[in-house]
């Protein structure tokens, strides 16, 4: 199977990815990583691994759609079975979530349907929680709303910082990720109209 990862940042998840299509754990391979922002982190992991990249700068765009258009492009461009978003930080078009519906996943640093959006971190402190967490979940029109198939809980502790949850998150989605992903190579996991099916359960 083929994958194509879109990134905005460090990518330490594409890292994780790239590293389970490596070892044999992921049953697939990553051919091709896009950011929409030049010179971030996870660029050069791709290129360290010898994986073909593309820089598409939403700045050189007038509008949402015409962003999204040239991006199904250049992901169709590589002939990917899926399109995994690991920290891409860019709010989708219908248009594009539809072509690609049940081969387009998400990873989102919360407990979903909680604090869908950004600052996540930020508000489960600010709410006083005791718990929070990581999802991933096939990607739908509505932002950070498709059905979650995975997550992981991490304890919240007194005097937490955002950097402290950020890295216990980071640390569950570098696990659940690659094993959704794995799922989803195999054929155990799809997307119907009853929502995420897992070995023929409606998750
Ligand atoms: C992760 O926290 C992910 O959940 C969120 O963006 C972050 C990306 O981190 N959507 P990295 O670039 O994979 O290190």
């Amino acid at each position: 199977r083929k994958l194509v990862v879109l990134i905005s940042g460090s990518g330490t998840n594409l890292q994780a990815i790239m590293d389970a299509c490596e070892d044999g754990y992921i049953a697939g391979e990553v051919v091709g990583v896009i950011s929409n922002k030049p010179g971030v982190k996870g660029l050069e992991r791709a290129e360290k691994a010898g994986i073909p990249t593309a820089v598409l700068p939403h700045t050189d765009f007038d509008t949402r759609e015409a962003y999204d258009a040239e991006l199904q492009m250049v992901i169709d461009s590589f002939q990917p079975d899926y399109v995994i978003l690991a920290g891409f930080m860019r709010i989708l078009t219908p248009a594009i979530t539809e072509h690609f519906a049940g081969r387009m996943l998400n990873i989102h640093p919360s407990l979903l349907p909680k604090y869908k959006g950004i600052k996540t971190h930020e508000r489960a402190l600010a709410a006083g929680d005791r718990e929070h967490g990581v999802s991933v979940h096939f990607v739908t029109a509505e932002l950070d709303g498709g059905p979650v198939i995975l997550q992981a809980r991490v304890p919240v502790f007194k005097g937490d910082e955002v950097s402290d949850l950020q890295e216990r998150v980071h640390e569950q989605e570098h696990r659940i990720y690659p094993l959704v992903i794995q799922w989803l190579c195999t054929g155990r996991l799809m997307l119907t109209d009853k929502g995420a099916v897992l070995d023929n359960e409606v998750l």
